[in-house]
C-alpha cells in the first residue's frame, strides 16, 4: 500500500489559530480529516506578542484537528504572517559555453540569484522561480538539457525579519510541534483562494484576516508583489466600539450582523449599554460610515503597497478577496468602485473529505499551506540554508 500522504498545516492568525490535519489524494486535491480554530490571544497585527498564550491556543486548535482526524501528521508546515514579510525580485546569469544544461546548474543559478537577495537581519522563508533566459530569449519551461551559452533566471525572494521568527519558532516549540516548515502566509493563501490561471493571467490577492492584509500581485505564475498592510477587521470593530461607545463583542456581532461599508439601510439598532449604562439606539447609518471610514484608509494603505510596482496592465483575473475579513458586507463593491478592477470572495476549492469550514474565505492560508506542503513532497529534511532554499523552488514549480 502506498504511504499516505499526510500534513498538519498551522495558522498562528491575529484572531485565531487554525490547524488542519489533510491528505494528498488523487481524486480531490485535498481531503480534509480534520480542522479546528481556537481565539488567539498574544498575537498583534500578525505577530507573536505573547509566546505562550498563543502556544497555548495553538495547542488547543491542533489537539482538536487531531482528534477530529484520528492521526497527527508528523510533516508540520506553518505560516508566516506580519508586516516584516517581504518579496524581491533577484536575477543572476551564467555562461556555460555552449553545453546541455545539468539540474546542478539550475539548483547553483537559483541559489545565487537568491543569494544576492539576501539582507542582514533577514532570513529566506521561500524562493520561487521565474522564468529562465537562454542566451538573452524568454524560455517557458525547463532548459535542463538545452545546449546553452548564456543561462539566465529571475526568482522572487520572500524573506523575514529574523527576530519575529524567532518568536513563531517558539510558540511551536511550546505548541510541541517539531521540525516546523515555513510558507510565507501571502502565498499559502494564494494557493488556498487563487486559481493557477488567476496566478497565471494577473490577479490581486487580499487575504483579509483581523490584523493584517496580505497583498499579492500575481502575474504570469509569480508572485511580482507582496506585503503585509497592518489593518484588518479588528480595527473596523474597535472603531465600532470606540465611536459607539460599546464593548468590543457587541461591536463584532453588529458588524457582522448589520455591518454594511456602501449600504446604510433607513433605522436603528438597540445595542445594551457597557455595565450600568442605559441602552443605546444606533443609525444604521452611523454604523455604515464609520465601517467605511476605516475602509477608505485601508484602500489608502493597499494604494500605497500596490504602487510599489509598475502597472502596464490591469490584473486581468481582477482581486481576490480572501480571509475572514473580506465577508464584510460591501466590501467587495467598495474595492470594486475605488480601483474599477472585478471583484470576487475566494475561498478554498478542490477538497474533499470533513471540509464544509474549511471551504470558508477564513481557511485559505491553512489549505494552501497544506497544498503546497503536499506538492513539496513529503519528508522534511534538515539541511543548509542554501539547499533548503534550492528544495523550496524545486518543490515550488515542478
Ligand atoms: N461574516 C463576517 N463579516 C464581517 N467580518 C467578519 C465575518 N467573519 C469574520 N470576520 C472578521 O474576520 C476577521 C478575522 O479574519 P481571519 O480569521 O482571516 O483573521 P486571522 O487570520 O486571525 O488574522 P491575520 O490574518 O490578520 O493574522 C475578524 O476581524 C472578524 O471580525
Ligand atoms: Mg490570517
Amino acid at each position: 500500500m502506498p504511504r499516505r500522504q499526510l500534513v498538519l498545516a498551522v495558522d498562528v492568525g491575529t484572531t485565531k489559530a487554525a490547524a488542519l490535519v489533510a491528505e494528498g489524494r488523487a481524486d480531490a486535491e485535498l481531503a480534509v480529516l480534520g480542522i479546528a480554530a481556537t481565539p488567539v490571544m498574544g498575537v498583534k497585527r500578525g505577530l507573536v506578542v505573547d509566546v505562550e498564550r498563543a502556544a497555548q491556543s495553538l495547542r488547543d486548535a491542533v489537539n482538536r484537528a487531531v482528534s477530529m482526524a484520528g492521526v497527527e501528521p508528523t510533516d508540520v508546515v506553518g505560516a508566516v504572517n506580519g508586516e516584516h514579510v517581504r518579496a524581491r525580485v533577484a536575477s543572476a546569469e551564467v555562461d556555460l559555453g555552449g553545453r546541455a544544461v545539468h539540474d546542478t546548474d539550475i539548483e547553483a543559478l537559483v541559489n545565487r540569484a537568491a543569494r544576492s537577495a539576501a539582507e542582514p537581519g533577514r532570513e529566506v522563508v521561500r524562493v520561487v522561480r521565474g522564468p529562465f533566459r537562454v542566451d538573452g530569449l524568454p524560455t517557458g519551461g525547463s532548459p535542463q538539457g538545452l545546449s546553452v551559452h548564456r543561462l539566465g533566471v529571475e526568482v522572487v525572494v520572500i524573506s523575514a525579519e529574523s527576530q519575529p521568527l524567532r518568536n513563531l519558532r517558539r510558540t511551536v516549540q511550546l505548541a510541541e510541534l517539531r521540525r516546523v516548515r515555513w510558507i510565507p502566509a501571502g502565498l499559502a493563501a494564494s494557493y488556498g483562494a487563487l486559481s493557477e490561471d488567476e496566478r497565471m493571467v494577473g490577479a490581486v490577492l487580499l487575504d483579509v484576516g483581523g490584523g493584517t492584509t496580505q497583498v499579492v500581485v500575481w502575474n504570469g505564475g509569480v508572485p511580482r508583489l507582496m506585503a503585509v498592510v497592518p489593518v484588518g477587521g479588528e480595527l473596523v470593530t474597535s472603531d465600532l466600539a470606540v465611536g459607539l461607545g460599546v464593548v468590543a463583542a457587541q461591536a463584532e456581532r453588529l458588524k457582522v450582523e448589520r455591518g454594511h461599508v456602501v449600504e446604510a439601510p433607513e433605522g436603528t439598532v438597540e445595542l445594551r449599554g457597557v455595565t450600568g449604562q442605559a441602552a443605546k439606539t444606533v443609525a444604521l447609518r452611523e454604523v455604515r460610515d464609520i465601517i467605511a471610514a476605516r475602509v477608505d484608509e485601508w484602500l489608502g494603505l493597499l494604494e500605497q503597497a500596490l504602487a510599489q510596482i509598475t502597472w502596464t496592465k490591469a490584473p486581468a483575473a481582477g482581486v481576490v478577496m480572501t480571509g475572514g475579513g473580506a465577508l464584510l458586507r460591501g466590501l467587495e463593491r467598495r474595492v470594486e468602485e475605488a480601483w474599477g478592477w472585478p471583484v470576487r470572495l475566494g475561498a478554498p476549492t478542490g477538497l474533499a473529505g470533513l471540509s464544509d469550514l474549511a471551504r470558508s474565505p477564513g481557511y485559505s492560508v491553512v489549505v494552501g499551506l497544506a497544498k503546497l506542503a503536499l506538492a513539496d513532497g513529503m519528508g522534511f529534511r534538515r539541511d543548509t540554508a542554501w539547499t533548503r532554499i534550492a528544495q523550496a523552488w524545486l518543490r515550488t514549480w515542478s
